[in-house]
């Protein structure tokens, strides 16, 4: 099956070593810039109600703020209790200064 391909927002719109909420029809997503470079993961966090991007970004880790749970944004995995499902995240591309993922 042909993978769909959807554009996120700019490059600028993500401030080094921040975290964004982006909308895209159902998808709730949550991009991060770590040194230059974008990830991709749900919003939501797999423990509870948890807004990841509401959460606190350190490197590679995002730490939900709801209890403390964390995940690692390079391939989702979980980082740190209570969460124990990983989250899923999202092949990216950066394009003419914009942020795709693959769905
Ligand atoms: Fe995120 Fe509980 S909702 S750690």
């Amino acid at each position: 099956a042909d993978r769909a391909k959807i554009s996120l927002c700019r490059t600028e719109e993500i401030a080094e070593g921040s975290v964004v909420k982006v909308e895209h029809g159902d998808l709730v997503l949550a991009v991060y810039n770590v040194d230059g470079e974008f990830f991709v993961t749900d919003d939501l966090c797999t423990h509870g109600p948890g807004s990841l991007s509401e959460g606190e970004l350190y490197g590679h880790i995002i730490e939900c703020n709801f209890h403390g749970g964390q995940f690692d944004i390079r391939d989702g995995a979980v980082a740190g209790p209570p969460c124990m499902d990983p989250v899923k995240t999202y092949p990216v591309s950066i394009e003419d200064g914009r942020i795709f993922i693959e769905l």
